[in-house]
């Protein structure tokens, strides 16, 4: 058995997208962020500015490693996670990883006035950089659904369609439905 794994940038909806489908299937959700802040009893952002983003890294190498030996786990993963290759690898020894794109407009649309992600801090040159970057890693999942102009629930049902589509017996099932 295999877990979910969703990959893609800050602000594509894959926290509040794994919580949904994770409901639709009956499975577990974690999301690494969250899972590191209960580690370190502290916040992202505070991680970054007190530890910086390095120690933010290593605790998510550790939240990998552990999250990945579960099943039946939906995984939203942070929008850094799978930049470093020993984080995908085990990511996908276990799991399939589903990436979620949004234009960068709808991404600063629906996250640009928060004030959690020290990433986002930049200017929008800055984030576009970081976003174009990225591409290329989230593109290597094992599908993309594209969330821009999409509701939740619509992400939802089009990864349990793709999933069915991919003939994996307990996802077809729940696809049908
Ligand atoms: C990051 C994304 C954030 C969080 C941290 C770094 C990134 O998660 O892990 O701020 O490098 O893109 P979300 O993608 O859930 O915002």
């Amino acid at each position: 058995m295999r877990n979910i794994v969703l990959i893609g940038f800050m602000g594509t909806g894959k926290s509040t997208v794994g919580r949904r489908l994770a409901q639709s299937l009956a499975w577990n959700f974690a999301d690494t962020d969250c899972e590191i802040g209960e580690v370190t009893k502290l916040s992202v952002s505070e991680i970054f500015r007190r530890h910086g983003e390095t120690r933010f890294r290593s605790e998510e190498r550790i939240v990998v490693d552990r999250l990945s030996q579960e099943d039946k786990l939906v995984i939203a993963t942070g929008g850094g996670t799978v930049l470093n290759p020993v984080n995908w690898e085990a990511l996908a020894k276990n799991g399939i990883i589903i990436s979620l794109y949004a234009t960068l407009e709808v991404i600063l649309n629906r996250i640009g006035h928060k004030n959690d992600r020290p990433l986002l801090k930049s200017s929008r040159e800055e984030i576009e950089k970081l976003w174009l970057v990225r591409q290329p890693y989230y593109e290597k999942a094992d599908f993309t659904v594209d969330t821009t102009l999409k509701t939740i629930d619509e992400v939802v049902s089009e990864i349990l369609a793709q999933l069915g589509r991919m003939a994996i017996h307990e996802f077809s099932r729940v696809a049908k439905n």
